[in-house]
């Protein structure tokens, strides 16, 4: 199955707005519900914020110099919607889409394939005054904003990310609420923001098919797979099984109620039982929105369960061992051969991973650099798994580690480092680590 799609393998990096930007009241921009929230204190380690971040607004051509000597042919990046649209709708501002205009001609000039991610977190706090996710206009606040990017952009972009991580709604509106905006919500209005967004998925896929003709479109949600232990026929059989499950209670790390609804065209039966008394009302036309074909099945992915055999009978999943990172996320290569695997069997489209990597507190040594050998062999590691996967007949399309450079680990601060550039946040120098040259050379051992 070819899908008329590019067969080009990507070998790319990812990045988010908030995240790396800075510039965050320059220019006209207007206030997203992540400016809001780093600014209460107590919401974010130590009150960092992105009022600078990676000062990435100011130093974009740097940037992606680096970024073409790294020798990437793809990027991923995301626009600030509030950036383009101070208020999320209406009011056009022109000097955000002047910067992002510059920074896709930069890609371009390098010939750095440009990956558009028109959603990563950053709702504008105008639109959450309104309702946010809860008001049933905003999947059509989101088809308005998409159709402005595939206007504006859409000559220049042809690889296009509606949604990324659609869990974010629910680390930004439950228990504990970590993720802006950081307020707790009731389950019943929890499940309607992820409806909404869904069907906002929908819309903005039919806005960039009308605007942007010859798009290559899809969304971006996260899971860990299951990955068997080893390579005993049940054991694969009962991973793949656990992976596709809707577990009750899990709404973060469930595969199935996000990506069934976009790929399959229906919600898993168990959610309507789980939620009977709580989900939002949900029409065949909601369902037919959702479903709106898209051409990748985008994925993020950075750990995974392990399963094995418990000796009884039974299945449970490996605790202890695998080693962890600093964010104790199980370190477990195999991840990206059995996550591209199964969801190429589920929903039978090119795979492409959008964010894999590693967060480490990394230092610039005496001499100057950041010798960051853990991540060089994370890289190895998981990349061996995608090739392997691609070579047993799995259609995976790309890779994209996260993050190209260090920046705001969202509440955590910016502490984790994932990048394979250093950045020292005091006086915003860049410095490629060790894994940057890694990267470079195992991207031009493999295209
Ligand atoms: C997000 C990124 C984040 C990364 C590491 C993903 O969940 O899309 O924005 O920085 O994981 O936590």
């Amino acid at each position: 199955m070819d899908n008329g799609l590019d067969r080009k393998f990507r070998w790319g990096v990812a990045t988010a707005a908030y995240q790396i930007e800075g510039a965050a009241g320059e220019d006209g921009k207007g206030p997203s519900i992540w400016d809001a929230m780093t600014h209460v204190p107590g919401k974010t380690r130590r009150g960092d914020t992105g009022d600078v971040a990676c000062d990435h607004y100011h130093r974009y051509k740097d940037d992606i110099k680096l970024m073409a000597e790294l020798g990437v042919n793809a990027y991923r990046f995301s626009v600030s919607w509030s950036r383009i649209l101070p208020d999320g709708r209406g009011r056009v501002n022109e000097k955000g889409i002047e910067f992002y205009s510059d920074l896709i001609d930069e890609m371009l000039s390098y010939g750095i394939e440009p990956f558009l991610t028109l959603y990563h977190w950053d709702l504008p706090e105008k639109l959450f005054e309104q309702g946010g996710w809860l008001n049933p206009d905003s999947p059509g606040w989101f088809y308005e904003y998409a159709k402005l990017v595939g206007e504006r952009f859409g000559e220049r972009v042809k690889n296009y990310i509606t949604i990324n991580e659609p869990t974010n709604v629910l680390e930004g509106m439950g228990p504990g609420a970590t993720n802006a905006p950081g307020m707790e919500y009731s389950l019943k209005d929890r499940l309607l923001a992820v409806h909404n967004l869904l069907k906002a998925h929908g819309m903005a896929v039919r806005a960039l098919r009308e605007t942007v003709p010859g798009s290559k479109i899809g969304f971006a949600p996260c899971s860990g797979p299951f990955c068997p232990a080893d390579d005993d026929p049940e054991l694969i059989e009962e991973s793949r099984k656990g992976y596709c499950d809707m577990r009750e209670g899990d709404l973060i790390g469930n595969l199935v109620l996000y990506s069934d609804p976009v790929f399959l065209g229906d919600y898993p039966a168990k959610y309507y039982e789980y939620y009977r008394d709580v989900h939002p009302e949900i029409t065949k036309e909601d369902l037919e929105l959702i479903s709106t074909p898209v051409d990748y099945c985008f994925h993020n992915i950075y750990s995974a369960n392990v399963l094995m055999k418990d000796g009884k009978g039974g299945y449970r999943i490996k605790s202890g061992n695998p080693v962890c990172n600093m964010l104790e996320w199980g370190i477990v290569p195999g991840a990206l051969y059995w996550g591209p695997k199964f969801l190429y069997e589920r929903y039978g489209k090119p795979v492409i991973i959008t964010e894999n990597g590693l967060p480490n507190p990394d230092v610039v040594c005496l001499d100057g650099k950041v010798h960051d050998a853990e991540r060089s062999d994370f890289i190895e590691r998981y990349t061996r798994e995608i090739l392997r996967a691609k070579a047993d007949g799995v259609d995976v399309r790309g890779y994209f580690y996260w993050s190209f450079m260090d920046n705001l680990e969202w509440e955590v601060g910016y502490c984790p480092r994932f990048g394979l550039v250093y950045v020292n946040f005091d006086t915003l120098e860049r410095i490629p680590k060790d894994s940057y040259y890694y990267y470079r050379d195992l991207i031009k051992r493999n295209s």
